[in-house]
Order: C-alpha cells, then structure tokens, then sequence
C-alpha cells in the first residue's frame, strides 16, 4: 500500500504523531508488533508536562485525561527522617504537571485513531526498512502470514529502544551514549489509596524509594532493588515493609498495603543515539532515547520529538518547506540532553550506589542540604521536573 508517512511502533509516540497527522490531512500507515491488549497491558509513568497535555488536546485525545487527570502543583523529597515539598507551582510562576497514567493515555490515542478511521496494524512481524536513503522509502511486515508492503515518502521510527528502525541505520552513521545504573526499581501497583496526595521521592541508606499514584484507589509504588533481583523474591508483604522503611515515619505509618496488581523490575539506563535522523527515516521517542524514571522525563521527551516531528511534516507536506525536518535532529536532541542531564541528576542525587564512596555519600548529602537552601537551586529543579519549553 501507498501512504505519506509510514510509523513503526504503537507507543505513545507512534500513536500520537498518527493522530496529530491525520488531523492535517496526513496520511499514516502505523505497523505494531504487539496486540493492543498487550499494549494496554503494560503499565508505565505517569507524570505529563503540560506541554504534552497540550499536544494530546491538538490531537483531540484529552478530554479523560482533563477529566480524570490530576493536576499537582508539587512533590515531597525525602531523607533523613524528614520530608521537604517542593512547590513546582511557586518555584515557576505557576506552572505544574498533571498525574494521568501512561496506560490511559495509550487508550486514549487508540481511540481517537479509531473514532477518525486511522490505519493502526497490530500483529506484525518481520518489520524491515529499505531504501531510507531514496526518495521512495519502504517498509515490508509480515501480518496474518501475508508480506505487506508500505510505500511512503518518509519512515518514523516510534518502536522503543528494543525495535528495529534504529538498527537500520548502519554502525558507522550512528553514535550511541549509554550509561546503566547499578539497580533497578521494584514496582508495584495496587489497589489501595494513595499514602500521600502528592509523590515522594525518598533518599535512603537502604536504597531510594517513590510513592506515586493513578488515582485515589489506585497507588504506584517503587523501591530501588540490586539488579540481581527477581519479582519472585518479593512477596507484596516484603515490598511494603521495605517500603515503609525507607520512609520517614509519619508516611510509614500512615500507609494502606493492600496485594499486588502488578509487580515488575525495571533496570536503568540513560541512553541517546546521534543522530535521530538517517535518510529518510526519522527516530522518536524511546527508539532514540531512554532515560531512568527519576525525573519522569522519559515520556515528556517522546513528546516533544513528536511536536518538532509533527510541525517540521505539517511544513513539507503544507508550504513545501524543508527545514524543519532538516533542523529536526539537531533540536530535539538539544531537549533531549536536557531531559538526561535532568534524570541522571536526580537518579545520582536520590539513589544509593552500591559501588559509592564515602566521598560520594558526603557530596549527595551536600547537594541535597545546598538545594533546599538555595531557592535558586530549587527553582532549576522545579522548572526541569515542570518541562522546558520546546
Ligand atoms: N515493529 C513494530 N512495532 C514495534 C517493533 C517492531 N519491530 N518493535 C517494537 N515495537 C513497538 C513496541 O511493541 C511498542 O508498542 O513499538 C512500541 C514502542 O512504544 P514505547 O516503548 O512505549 O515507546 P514510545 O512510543 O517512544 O513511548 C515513549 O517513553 O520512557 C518512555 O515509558 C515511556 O514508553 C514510554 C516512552
Ligand atoms: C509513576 O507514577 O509511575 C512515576 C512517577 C514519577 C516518576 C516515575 C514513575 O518519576
């Protein structure tokens, strides 16, 4: 089949830039290798910069997330015993972000494709690009045993760090920037309310903890764990015992524990690839980069690749213009690094390395009394953890 802009990947990033295009009479073809109950299945972040809210409410996806969405105008850190609040709202004249889960806001998009008539394909297999260097890209799947073929002008990358569209791009045009972490996150996802309205992100000499939330019943809660671990060692009762003792007291005691309704281990990792363009395919989201979750940049910098993506094709298709797909690696990897010299702050501020020494438990205590004495330190924090402007 023929179409404009063929997109890998059923993610939020694929998904989104389908639905923004086809608004502007673009059309897409969108391949995904899993089934959208897989999809839906999996449960991610949900922190949203305002920004991004505005994106999904051009694409006509964010009436749920207006509704049931929450907007929190600041977040605890904790250490040492005690908790400490940073007012996102003061600190940046007014700005916030809003709690709404990835997973509802995947469902979202998928239903606007589905109310517009997008061509979504789920199921497919043996995804390949060719000819990303010509005028006449295509991609070629497998799906129900049949070989399909896309023809398009340009081939978008959306299929996370695992997929194929990066590995396209030979060794020699692409570089790549990795750092792993020494742990991972244990989280957990259960039934119960929230142990705080607003999330906690707690510094402990046991490791790093977070309280977070989708709802008022719904609570989402992480430790950090050595990467040795495996879900099967942690039964939900030693979870919320481990929780509660990295926090500080009046949180520990207030906390409802009820079972687990999901329970995975994530490593992390910051990671970037250079450029994000090769040809005619163009990479976004976590298909280019991925960041640890700490500063829950990872889907807010998706996000804003699909707003240089969305605007640079807008350009082409509607003035003939050239330059924002030209200038389209360049700027979103500037927000991209950003987004990592963010996360791997305050990965490296709020978690405890097991290789650190004594030097470098002294410096992360020093970071932490210097930024809630320094207003302006609080305010770079405030003003990251909000999103800087696209
Ligand atoms: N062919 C088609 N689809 C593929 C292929 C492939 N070969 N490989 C992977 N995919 C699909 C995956 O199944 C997944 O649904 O691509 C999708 C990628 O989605 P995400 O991993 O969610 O990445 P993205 O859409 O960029 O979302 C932004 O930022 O930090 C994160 O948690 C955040 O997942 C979020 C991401
Ligand atoms: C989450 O709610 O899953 C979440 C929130 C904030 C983070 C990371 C994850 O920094």
């Amino acid at each position: 089949m023929r179409t404009q802009v063929g997109i890998i990947g059923g993610g939020p990033s694929g998904l989104l830039l389908s639905q923004l295009l086809h608004l502007k009479g673009i059309a897409s073809v969108l391949i995904e290798r899993q089934s959208r109950e897989y999809v839906l299945g999996r449960i991610r972040a949900g922190v949203l910069e305002h920004g991004f809210a505005a994106l999904m409410r051009e694409a006509q996806v964010g009436d749920r997330m207006d509704r049931e969405g929450q907007i929190h105008d600041g977040f605890f850190i904790a250490h040492d015993g005690i908790k400490e609040r940073v007012d996102l709202k003061a600190l940046t004249g007014g700005n916030s972000v809003i709690v709404y889960g990835q997973t509802e806001l995947t469902r979202d998009l998928y239903e606007g494709r589905d109310r517009l008539g997008g061509s979504v394909v789920h199921n497919v297999k043996d995804v390949t690009l060719h000819d990303l260097q010509s005028a006449h890209p295509h991609v070629t799947y497998r799906h129900e045993e049949e070989l399909e073929r896309i023809d398009c002008d340009f081939v978008i990358g959306c299929d996370g760090f695992h997929g194929v569209s990066r590995k396209a791009i030979p060794k020699d045009r692409i570089r790549e920037y990795e750092r792993a972490y020494p742990f991972g996150w244990l989280g957990v996802l259960s039934r119960t309310p929230p142990v705080s309205p607003e999330l906690i992100y707690a510094k402990h000499e046991r490791g790093f903890a977070l309280c977070s939330l989708r709802s008022q019943t719904l609570s989402r809660y992480y430790i950090q764990v050595p990467l040795t671990d495996s879900v099967e060692q942690w039964s939900d009762e030693q979870f919320f015992d481990e929780l509660k003792r990295r926090l500080p007291p009046d949180f520990a005691s207030a906390l409802i524990t009820g079972p687990s309704i999901e329970k995975s281990i994530a490593p992390l990792r910051s990671f970037v690839a250079e450029p994000m363009r090769y040809g005619n395919l163009y990479l976004a989201g976590d298909a280019a980069h991925i960041v640890p979750p700490t500063g829950a940049r990872g889907l807010n910098s998706a996000a804003s690749d699909i707003y240089y993506l969305y605007h640079a094709l807008v350009d082409h298709y509607e003035k003939g213009d050239d330059r924002g797909l030209e200038n389209y690696s360049n700027k979103a990897l500037a927000r991209v690094w950003k987004g990592q010299r963010f996360s791997w702050w305050m990965t490296t501020l709020l978690h405890r390395f097991p290789d650190g020494s004594g030097f470098d438990q002294r410096l992360q205590d020093t970071e932490l009394t210097y930024l809630f004495s320094s207003p302006r330190a609080l305010a770079s924090l405030a003003e990251n953890y909000v999103g800087l402007p696209f």
